[in-house]
């Protein structure tokens, strides 16, 4: 049954910046946090404790935690791949992480650098680690509904993974189409499979828009009962590791559109365009968001 609430899991600091070509300082990355926060998503993704060598525009993710002012009601999280990772988060203060595993392995190599299977066992210390911290862990499954590298993907193995990064001990999956090749005729095949090992509950959706489907698939989703969706303010974003990965799902246009529905996500879209406006600004390329287009020319 369709939720009558939904979460936000706002993904642009970190989804969306990690790709921008053009540098953004860490006090507008702070800036746009604070932004956000004012906006009242309930969770935002500030960055990725990964390798600076892999991916420099995380580099000052400790800096960006220590800047940022914690809105009460707002989790704050981060990405990390190892436990090198996990313990320089510990160190800036993160209280949520999440790790990152793929369902093919070609993209797990080129993204991490290890196979599906190493990862899960990297994963395993991770979450042990980090729980015994008292940390919340999160997983992403990339390339769920299709990969650069592979194709198209069996629900199955999808299916199968989400259940086993469960079993490690996060409280939630994110099921991500990280390239944007999903389209709603493929929500239905992935979810029953999915949901068949893991509760609704425990899943979230995570969809980039390179080819426009990205709020239909919320649209197909929400009927299964799926409750937490990510965006990306103004629609920044894609994966470094996934060539032609377009901006995520724009958190604007999600936010209109439950709006619309009657849905509630506790987000203020006026505050929300303001902070995707900022960082807006600072690149070299107007913001994929046909909301975000709209708010400009209106
Ligand atoms: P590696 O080169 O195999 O690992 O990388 P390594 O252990 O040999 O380390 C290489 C160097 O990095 C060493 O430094 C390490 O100390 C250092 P050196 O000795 O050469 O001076 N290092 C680190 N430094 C800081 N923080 C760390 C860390 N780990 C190692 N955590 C590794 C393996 C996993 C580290 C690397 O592949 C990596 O960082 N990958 C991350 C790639 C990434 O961030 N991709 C984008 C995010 S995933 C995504 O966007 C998809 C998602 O949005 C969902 C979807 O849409 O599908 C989540
Ligand atoms: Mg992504």
């Amino acid at each position: 049954m369709t939720p009558r609430r939904i979460t936000i899991v706002e993904v642009g600091p970190r989804d969306g910046l990690q790709n921008e070509h053009v540098s953004i300082s860490t006090a507008d990355k702070i800036e746009f946090v604070n932004r956000l926060s004012a906006a009242a998503l309930p969770v935002i993704e500030v960055s990725a404790f990964v390798s600076p060598k892999w991916v420099p525009q995380m580099a000052d993710a400790a800096d960006v935690f220590k800047g940022i002012t914690r809105r009460p009601g707002t989790r704050y999280t981060a990405l990390v791949p190892n436990l090198a990772g996990l313990d320089r988060a510990i160190a800036a203060g993160v209280t949520e992480v999440a790790v990152f595993a793929a369902s093919t392995e070609t993209f797990s190599r080129k993204n991490i650098n290890q196979s599906i299977e190493e990862s899960l066992v990297t994963y395993k210390q991770v979450c042990d680690r980090a729980l015994a911290a008292g940390l919340r862990v999160r997983a992403y499954l990339s390339t769920a509904f299709g990969c650069p590298y592979e194709g198209e993907v069996a629900p199955q193995i999808v299916a199968d993974l989400a259940a086993r990064l469960v079993g490690l001990g996060v409280f939630e999956v994110a099921v991500s189409d990280t390239i944007g090749i999903a389209h709603p005729g493929q929500i239905p095949r992935v979810l029953d499979a999915v949901l068949a090992r893991v509760p609704v509950s425990e899943i979230a959706l995570h969809f980039h828009d390179t080819r426009g489907t990205a709020l239909a698939n919320v649209l197909a989703a929400l009927p299964y009962g799926v409750g937490t969706f990510d965006g990306s303010a103004g629609g920044l974003g894609g994966c470094p590791y996934a060539p032609g990965a377009a901006g995520n799902l724009a958190t604007d246009d999600l936010v209109y559109m439950l709006d619309g529905l009657g849905i509630e996500t506790g987000v203020s879209l006026p505050a929300l365009s303001e902070a995707s406006a900022f960082i807006g600004a600072r690149l070299d390329h107007p913001l994929p968001s046909r909301y975000a287009q709209a708010v400009k020319h209106s």
